[in-house]
């Protein structure tokens, strides 16, 4: 049985104040009997007095973004080390809006899942279609390159430590969910590649989280189908009780 595992992208929102306003409502709301495991990913800015909030409770600590080399002159990047340090354990990689907004490919994308890897943090691999590339059924086509080009050279071993979202791109932000039947499809399809390209124990031991408008209104049905074993929240991870909401849904 995989564990569920919701994890909350607050994206470029909460200063620090907020942060520890809402990290700490999430602390109080989910006690100590959360079945599922949880992640915040709070602004780099927050990372480490959310961090020092953290400590002694179940909850995870990931960051939205990192640079795939060690250090140097890289103005305005963030390093593994550095996102070690204040007490990350996870990290977004290939989010659809680092993908779109900041043009990152799947090369870059990859070298960075491997820095995380190579220094100990776990990667929550993003994956999924534009509206335009699904509505000419190119879904699996493109789930298919991202996830081949994105786990280019990594082993079977490394991919204990990774999460694939799904996380379709017309579905971010919009409310627009996809249906659990769509997302199922596309998650059954990313766990057979998975099998394929590593091992069927390893696929059936990935966490595939879907991503795309998940509340709590939702998640239950989302979180029910056989092969979605958790959620990447945006928009309603910025209120504790939706967030608190979807992880009770789990
Ligand atoms: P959303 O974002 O829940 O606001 O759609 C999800 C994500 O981008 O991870």
């Amino acid at each position: 049985m995989r564990k569920k595992v919701i994890a909350g992208n607050w994206k470029m929102n909460m200063n620090l104040h907020q942060s520890q306003k809402l990290v700490s409502e999430i602390i109080n709301g989910l006690g100590k009997d959360s079945k599922a495991e949880v992640i915040v990913c709070p602004p780099f800015t927050s990372l480490s007095e959310v961090s020092s909030l953290l400590k002694g409770t179940q909850i995870k600590l990931g960051a939205q973004n990192m640079y795939y080399e060690e250090s140097g002159a890289f103005t305005g990047e963030v390093s593994a080390d550095m996102l070690k340090s204040v007490g990350c354990e996870y990290v977004i990689l290939g989010h659809s809006e680092r993908r779109v907004i900041f043009n990152e490919p799947d090369e870059l994308i990859n070298k960075k899942i491997k820095t995380a890897l190579a220094k100990g943090l776990k990667p929550i691999f993003c994956v999924g279609e534009l509206l335009k590339q699904r509505e000419n059924g190119e879904t699996m086509q493109v789930v298919s390159r991202q996830i081949e080009k994105g786990l280019e050279g990594i082993t079977a071993q490394q991919m204990k430590n990774i999460i694939v979202a799904y996380e379709p791109v017309w579905a971010i932000g919009t409310g627009k969910t996809a249906t659990p039947q769509q997302a199922q499809e596309v998650h059954l399809f990313i766990r057979e590649l998975v099998a394929k390209k590593f091992s069927s124990l390893v696929a059936e031991n990935i966490i595939i989280q879907y991503g795309g408008s998940v509340k709590s209104e939702n998640a239950r049905e989302l979180l029910s189908q056989k092969d979605i074993d958790g959620a990447l929240v945006g928009g309603a991870c910025l209120k504790s009780e939706s967030f608190l909401g979807i992880i009770a849904a789990a």
